[in-house]
């Protein structure tokens, strides 16, 4: 089977023909329809969250993927050939842009049926961030206001209809074509951060979710309300700020989940929230995709397919 490779760090990515994956007891083998890309990939590549995350070398790379079970190992119970699944892979491990995937049977989760699966492998990595972000740290309520950095990006594009159907009225940054995108998903202001200071015109926002970092992330201090929470998925807020600010920093280090991606899949059906798809690449053009990822510039997600 072809699946993509990495030598080393920094080295560049390569589809190269393997040998093909048996699955153990407790294991299935999955031939993957759709895989996304995120920004973990492009980190990992370049050896910059070795700390978290560190590789052994040749590394299969990809974390997230959709397909259908293709075959199951003794003992395991869950999955029949021909069911429609999605899953995150450890990190560490990767395995999702190839043509087949071992995935452990308790990872998997079941793609809803009207859900193709180029939306399906957009969902565990970015969609699990928001949600873990927004539900589980912050407990975002109705009649809360959120600031939501990055809307058009992969995880911001989830959190805006995520924050939006709990209640919250919703504020997002984004830039040219992106303000209009975060507007279609749902978001009552969206601020150009090119042309306008986030900070000038908000002021008692109760979440905001960052997931640009820097400069970005110390200025959103200024706009929350006091007791109000700061949610970062890029580096951990200062504690001493925070404090400074009369307000909670905390970072998201997301964790793969299947209960969590099952029940974010099920609000995305009852809900009518949509995966935003920024290019889909055949995996010969792999190369590409990987490209469009590192620019930082994607509109939603980048799909990989086989
Ligand atoms: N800690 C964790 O577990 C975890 C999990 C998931 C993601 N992350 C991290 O979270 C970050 C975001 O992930 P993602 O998947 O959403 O990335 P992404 O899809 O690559 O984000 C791209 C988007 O960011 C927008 N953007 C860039 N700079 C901006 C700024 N200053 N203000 C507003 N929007 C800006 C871009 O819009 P323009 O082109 O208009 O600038 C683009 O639409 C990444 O650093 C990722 O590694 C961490």
């Amino acid at each position: 089977m072809r699946q993509i490779i990495l030598s080393d760090y920094g080295q560049n990515p390569v589809l190269t023909d393997v040998a093909m994956p048996e699955p153990k007891d407790g294991e299935v083998l999955v031939l993957i329809a759709a895989a996304a890309l995120n920004p973990l990939d492009v980190k990992l590549q370049r050896g910059e969250v070795h700390a978290y995350f560190p590789l052994t070398f040749p590394s299969m790379m990809g974390t997230d993927l959709a397909g259908t079970v293709e075959k199951v190992g003794s003992l395991t119970s869950r999955w029949r050939i021909g069911d429609r699944v999605m899953a995150r892979l450890d990190p560490t491990k990767g395995g999702a842009f190839a043509e087949y995937a071992i995935v452990p049977e308790d990872q998997l989760v079941i793609v809803p049926q009207d859900m193709n699966f180029n939306s399906a492998s957009g969902l565990p990595t970015a969609a699990g961030t928001a949600w873990q972000a927004l539900v589980e740290m912050a407990d975002v309520k109705a009649g809360q206001t959120v600031l939501v950095h990055a809307g058009s990006g992969g995880v911001g594009s989830f959190a805006i209809q995520f924050a939006r159907s709990f209640g919250a009225r919703v504020i997002a940054t984004a830039s040219g074509n992106g303000v209009e995108i975060a507007r279609e998903l749902g978001a009552d202001q969206v601020i150009d951060y090119r042309s306008e200071d986030f900070t000038e015109n908000i002021s008692d926002v109760d979440v905001v979710l960052d997931t640009v970092g820097g400069d970005t992330q110390q200025r959103s201090f200024n706009v929350l309300r006091s007791a109000g929470k700061l949610v970062s998925t890029v580096s951990p807020p200062d504690q001493a700020f925070a404090t400074a600010h009369k307000v909670e920093g905390g970072f998201v280090f997301h964790t793969s989940n299947a209960g969590r991606l099952s029940n974010l899949a099920k609000a995305m059906r009852e809900k009518g929230h949509s995966v935003l798809i920024d290019s889909v690449f055949p995996i010969a053009s792999f190369a590409e995709a990987f490209e469009r990822q590192a620019s930082g510039r994607a509109r939603g997600k980048i799909i990989v397919t086989f």
